[in-house]
């Protein structure tokens, strides 16, 4: 039996939060009813934070009322504090996500607060989300380079992955906001945190700005880690690192790891026909190689 490997779909919320242009919430459930329909079993699918701070995230609530509720399909939403959960709770999650950071200076860009103030903010919002059964996430972001501070040690990034998990995040998501990421960091990290968290309790979650999220990928596999955030038609990037690019592809994940003999559960063709979706609502060209790979390919094909 193939091992199965997990794949967090964030594209509706990190793919769009950064979209120039307001996408409307019917254009965002179309998306997710795609990605459902593909066997995405894990989506990120809304953002309770200030609209004021990500004016893209505004209609989260109505977002988490019209998704499928199609079972062993979970769905998650962003809470960076109690306000954000009481309305998450509200629009009926079953699944939270904190996000903190291993840089200070990302860490008051994007949520206005120091790494400390953020965790002791964390801890109530993970102890409210626990006592009413819902499953908590945590992120570090810049991990493996900060827009700001540049480079990032190993330690302190485990450092802030413990804490977390100890305060009760099932799964703790370890984001190159920047991509500056390559498989030797990506390793010297990864094995800092795998000293104080098992790997399957960590997931990658690799921007792809310089184009090596599927080698850090690799590497991650390699240290034992079974869980990948991506995002459909590598959409997105994060509003508080500037040049960040958008997430690795979803399509591109899945084709590397059914390649290498995993099973992920997702259908591939169906997958590409989610990513061609949202690429022409938002009227922009696919990231991913392989949906750009195989549509050229079909496009020969009905040529010959
Ligand atoms: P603040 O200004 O310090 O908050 O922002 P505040 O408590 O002083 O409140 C200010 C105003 O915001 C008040 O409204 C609050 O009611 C409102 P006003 O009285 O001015 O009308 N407010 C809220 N409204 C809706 N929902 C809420 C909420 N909280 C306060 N939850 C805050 C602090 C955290 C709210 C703000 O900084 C914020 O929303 N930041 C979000 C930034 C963000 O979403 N960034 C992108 C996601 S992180 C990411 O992409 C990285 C990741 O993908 C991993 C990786 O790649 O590394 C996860
Ligand atoms: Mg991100």
């Amino acid at each position: 039996m193939r091992e199965h490997v997990k794949i967090v779909e964030v594209g509706p919320r990190d793919g769009l939060q950064n979209e120039p242009r307001p996408i409307v919430v019917d254009t965002k459930v179309a998306l997710i009813e795609r990605l459902v329909h593909a066997g995405v079993k894990h989506i990120e699918a809304a953002s309770f934070v200030s609209p004021k701070w990500v004016p893209q995230m505004a209609g989260s609530a109505e977002v988490m009322q019209r998704v499928p509720r199609t079972a062993g399909v979970h769905y998650r939403a962003l809470t960076p504090n109690l306000k954000g959960l009481e309305a998450a709770i509200a629009a009926g999650c079953e699944e939270v996500a904190v996000f903190g950071a291993a840089s200070e200076t990302f860490s008051q860009r994007n949520i206005n607060c120091s790494i400390r103030e953020s965790l002791e903010r964390f801890r109530s919002v993970i102890e409210v989300a626990l006592d009413n059964k819902l499953r908590v996430r945590g992120y570090v972001s810049c991990v493996l380079g900060c827009p700001y501070e540049g480079d990032i040690t190993p330690e302190k990034v485990s450092e802030v992955a413990l804490l977390l998990s100890e305060m009760g995040c099932h799964e703790i998501s370890l984001g190159d906001t920047i991509g500056r990421g390559n498989p030797n960091s990506t390793r010297r990290m990864l094995e800092a945190c795998i000293r104080v968290i098992p790997a399957s309790q960590l997931a990658g979650h690799f921007h792809d700005t310089y184009g090596m999220a599927i080698a850090n990928i690799v590497a991650s596999l390699e240290l034992g880690i079974r869980a990948f955030d991506s995002s459909v038609s590598g959409l997105g990037g994060c509003p508080y690192a500037v040049g960040a690019s958008g997430n690795v592809a979803t399509e591109d994940v899945v084709h590397l790891l059914h390649g290498m003999g995993y099973e992920t559960g997702i259908d591939l063709p169906r997958l590409i026909q989610a990513g061609v979706y949202i690429s022409s609502a938002l009227g922009r060209e696919t990231s991913s190689h392989v949906a750009r790979a195989m549509s050229s390919h079909c496009s020969a094909t009905l040529a010959d």
